[in-house]
């Protein structure tokens, strides 16, 4: 079904009559080729990577252990020098499935390593938590590239039309950009009640404590470090983000890369996808990284119109929920229906698709942006106007899909 112009009306089509389709169209492409709909080139992000909210490291493998270690703490006894790296311990804590209540459910149930680092279950478009009566309401983000996600910042933009400068928000963890850094985000998945469902941090530490690795964390973070739960918290968070920035989460090692790089070549469907996606598709209106690599993401936060997902609807039992995107984070109406631009490195290996997993695979989903779907879960609100109305043939379609299986790891 397509969706009338009426409800996708946008700030950079204002003015322009709704009657004249085709007119109306080319204009709007124009803009957007343009500059218009946040295409991403102004800001220069800073990794998340270094950024340090405690003094305790979250860099990295090899970093000696931090101040507060414990070779200088009375009673330290042996294995007093951590064995682990920091990212060692942060992966033993990823897998570690005594850290929900009840126990059973890791990070690494809902990110799964060899799986795209998503949930395994394609078939639910959200995931069970670990008490194994909720759903959540979104799809499990891949962790690939996570840790080229700049940390959450607002940047002042001219508005491609009238360029007056405006504030608009870049980066930032979750599809809502509610975690400012990698490590942030690392302190939320054990006490949300439909993930790991830890009812509070003093759990977190008693459980830590009693890991395989509690001396391990104690050589590196002190002994008195689980007697902290904030602190204990703190700690794991370092070691989960140290863990996420090794480079097997960002290998950069796909086809797309390889033809970069001039080891190998596109077949013609492939090259035919990337020129449509750079070019007439406008997929890289969106998916463009804005300086360093290139994640196809330009970390902005658009409203693309995907619709309701209503076996979502099902599983969480409030057919009225609507997810407002960006809107739940700042309040602010003009927010509603706004998600961060996904990556798309791996994206072959992590269907379902959208932030409520609404779309099976691929093709559902440039067939969405070539043709429309149902109504927008948030109508209206700066949808472009071209999406669902890019008139692709079929091989089109087919060739733009190919392309992005170019872009999955080896
Ligand atoms: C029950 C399933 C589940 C568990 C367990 C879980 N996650 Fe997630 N994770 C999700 C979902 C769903 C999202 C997307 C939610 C959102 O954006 O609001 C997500 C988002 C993320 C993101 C954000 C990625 C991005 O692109 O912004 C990171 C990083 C992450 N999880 C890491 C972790 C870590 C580390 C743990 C363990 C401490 C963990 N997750 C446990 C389901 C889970
Ligand atoms: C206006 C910006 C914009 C444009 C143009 C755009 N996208 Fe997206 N894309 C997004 C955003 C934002 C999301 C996340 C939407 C959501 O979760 O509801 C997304 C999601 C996706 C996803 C799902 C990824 C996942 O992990 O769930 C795919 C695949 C995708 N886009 C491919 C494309 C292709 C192919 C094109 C061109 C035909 C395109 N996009 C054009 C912004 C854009």
């Amino acid at each position: 079904m397509k969706r009338s112009f009426s409800s996708s009306q946008s700030k950079c089509s204002s003015g322009v009559s709704d009657k004249s389709y085709k007119l109306l169209t080319s204009v709007i492409v124009l803009l957007s080729l343009a500059g218009c709909f946040d295409s991403g080139v102004v800001v220069q992000g800073e990794n998340s990577v270094g950024a340090s909210e405690s003094g305790i490291d979250q860099n990295g493998s090899t970093n000696p252990p931090a101040n507060d270690s414990p070779s200088s703490d009375n009673n330290s006894g042996q294995n007093s020098s951590p064995l682990l790296s920091l990212s060692q311990l942060g992966e033993r804590i990823f897998s570690d499935t005594n850290l929900s209540s009840p126990k059973g459910q890791s990070c690494s149930s809902c990110h799964t390593p060899g799986k795209g680092f998503v949930d395994p279950d394609v078939d639910q478009p959200s995931s069970l938590g670990a008490n194994g009566g909720n759903f959540g309401t979104r799809n499990s983000s891949t962790l690939f590239y996570a840790n080229q996600i700049p940390e959450f910042q607002i940047v002042e933009r001219p508005h491609p039309l009238t360029q007056i400068p405006r504030d608009v928000e870049f980066g930032g963890f979750f599809v809502d950009g509610r975690a400012r850094t990698l490590k942030e985000q690392a302190k939320e998945p054990f006490f949300n009640e439909k993930e790991m469902a830890l009812p509070s941090k003093r759990e977190l530490a008693i459980r830590l404590e009693s890991g395989e690795y509690s001396k391990e964390f104690q050589a590196r973070f002190g002994q008195t470090i689980f007697q902290n739960p904030e602190l204990a918290l703190d700690a794991a968070a370092s070691a989960l983000a140290a863990f996420q920035n090794e480079q097997k989460f960002s290998p950069f090692s796909s086809k797309f890369d390889r033809v970069k790089n001039g080891d190998s070549d596109f077949t013609s469907a492939e090259s035919r996808g990337e020129a449509l996606f750079t070019g007439r598709a406008l997929c890289s209106v969106c998916h463009t990284s804005p300086g360093g690599a290139e994640i196809f993401s330009d970390f902005l936060y658009h409203n693309v119109g995907a619709p309701r997902n209503l076996t979502l609807l099902n599983n969480i039992g409030d057919q009225s929920f609507v997810d407002l995107g960006l809107g739940s984070k700042t309040g602010n109406p003009a927010n509603n229906g706004q998600f961060r631009t996904p990556t798309l490195r791996n994206v072959a290996k992590t269907a379902p698709y959208m932030h409520n997993g609404v779309f099976k695979n691929l093709r559902e989903v440039v067939e969405f942006y070539n043709s429309g779907a149902e109504p927008p879960e948030v109508p209206g609100n700066n949808i472009p106007p071209f999406i669902g109305n890019l008139f692709l043939s079929e091989t089109d379609v087919n060739d733009i899909v190919a392309f992005l299986h170019t872009l999955t790891d080896k």
